[in-house]
């Protein structure tokens, strides 16, 4: 099977991409990524030049080149996806999470193929107690969030009305190796590599269900080999934290893996301004996937951070490319204010 993998570049693509090519020798991947600020071959070296791989830039926006492709599937990984840069410019959410979703719905209809769309758990948006399960209404609170959720009343609706073979995955906040380093557990760990202040929003008392990359990737290859069309399936690390808890942790990891001081470490952190619109708590049930198709996060939450600090560690030229260049402006843009204040 020829799988047409969208937003391969970035953080769960590419890890979805090496799972995919060490587990299905038979399954051809074509990776089309327009490489925005978040997308980086440096991610998919390791399977550069390997005969089941190939790798085109371009954008799902352009119906034009999606028409010239040849495949048998669709898993859309592509998005903009990061929600403090939803809150200064919404712009390029819409057109890549909306209307490219839109094209690439439209390119499956012609194939008559199944599409996979990876969606969130913040479609649901903040639960105070409970979880979100799959009947839950959506009621997205970001721009980010909004926009991930009107792709997926657009998948949703190509179903109903042309009954194309179409899956959502709503998963929670991924960890693990190849995060770009504007999100919470990449910044933390390079700001206490670096001995930089470590920004936290609000009372730091926000809560996210963690869950490492692969339990994800593991996810999708579930529902997209044996999931029922039409259907969305949550997934969650079943790990939920408070943001200074998670930040804590990770500065102790990094104080025993460097031999850097805890308590210096410590000091590092910043209370902040907080994110307007901050959704206060995630938590999602993820009963369905479990009891249907068989899948469960088999990662340890203290094995997976630890293996991500080791990561980071060792990739420091990945992420210091990534923060010398045009990340310092959007950096400025997004910090300078709140830590002013
Ligand atoms: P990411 O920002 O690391 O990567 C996104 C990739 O999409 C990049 O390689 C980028 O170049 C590419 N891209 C962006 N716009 C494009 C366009 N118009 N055409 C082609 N390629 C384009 O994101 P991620 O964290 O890997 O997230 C992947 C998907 O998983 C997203 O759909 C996101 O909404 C979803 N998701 C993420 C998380 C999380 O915790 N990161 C959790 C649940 C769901
Ligand atoms: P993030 O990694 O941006 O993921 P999301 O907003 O999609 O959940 O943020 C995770 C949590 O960490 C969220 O509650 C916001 C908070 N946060 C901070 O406190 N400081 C930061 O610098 C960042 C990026 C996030």
């Amino acid at each position: 099977m020829k799988i047409l993998i969208t937003g391969g570049a970035g953080f769960i693509g590419s890890n979805f991409i090496r799972h995919i090519i060490s587990e299905y020798p038979q399954h051809a991947i074509v990776n089309l990524d327009n490489l925005t600020y978040a997308g980086n071959l440096e991610n998919m070296k390791d399977v550069e030049g390997h005969p089941n791989y190939q790798f085109i830039r371009g954008d799902i926006c352009n119906r034009q080149l999606l028409g010239s492709l040849d495949f048998d599937a669709i898993i859309n990984f592509a998005a903009e996806s990061h929600v403090d840069r939803s809150i200064l410019d919404s712009f390029p959410f819409l057109q890549t999470n909306v209307i490219g979703t839109q094209n690439l719905l439209e390119a499956a209809k012609i194939r008559g193929c199944r599409m996979l769309q990876v969606s969130t758990d913040e479609v649901y948006g903040s639960i105070e107690k409970g979880l979100f399960t799959e009947e839950s209404p959506i009621r997205p609170n970001s721009p980010y969030a909004a926009s991930k959720a009107s792709a997926d009343l657009l998948v949703r609706a190509y179903h109903e009305t042309f009954g194309m073979d179409v899956l959502i995955t709503r998963c929670s906040n991924n960890y693990g190796p190849y995060q770009f380093p504007e999100k919470l557990i990449p910044l933390v760990i390079s700001h206490a590599i670096t001995d930089k202040p470590v920004p936290v929003y609000g009372d730091g008392k926000n809560v996210r269900d963690w869950i490492f990359v692969l339990d994800h990737c593991k996810a999708i290859d579930a529902v997209f080999h044996h999931g029922k069309s039409g259907e969305i399936y949550n997934a969650g690390g079943k790990k939920e934290l408070q943001n200074i808890d998670i930040v804590t942790k990770l500065l102790a990891l990094v104080a025993e893996k460097t031999g850097k001081d805890k308590e210096s470490l410590r000091h590092l952190i910043t209370f902040v301004k907080d994110r307007p619109g901050h959704d206060r708590r995630y938590a999602i049930d993820p009963s369905k996937i479990e009891r249907e198709l068989g899948w469960t996060p088999e990662t340890g939450f203290e094995e997976g951070l630890a293996n991500t600090v080791d990561w980071y560690l060792s990739h420091r030229l990945w992420w210091e490319r990534i923060i010398s260049g045009e990340y310092r402006d959007y950096y400025k843009t997004q910090y300078g204010e709140r830590f002013s204040e």
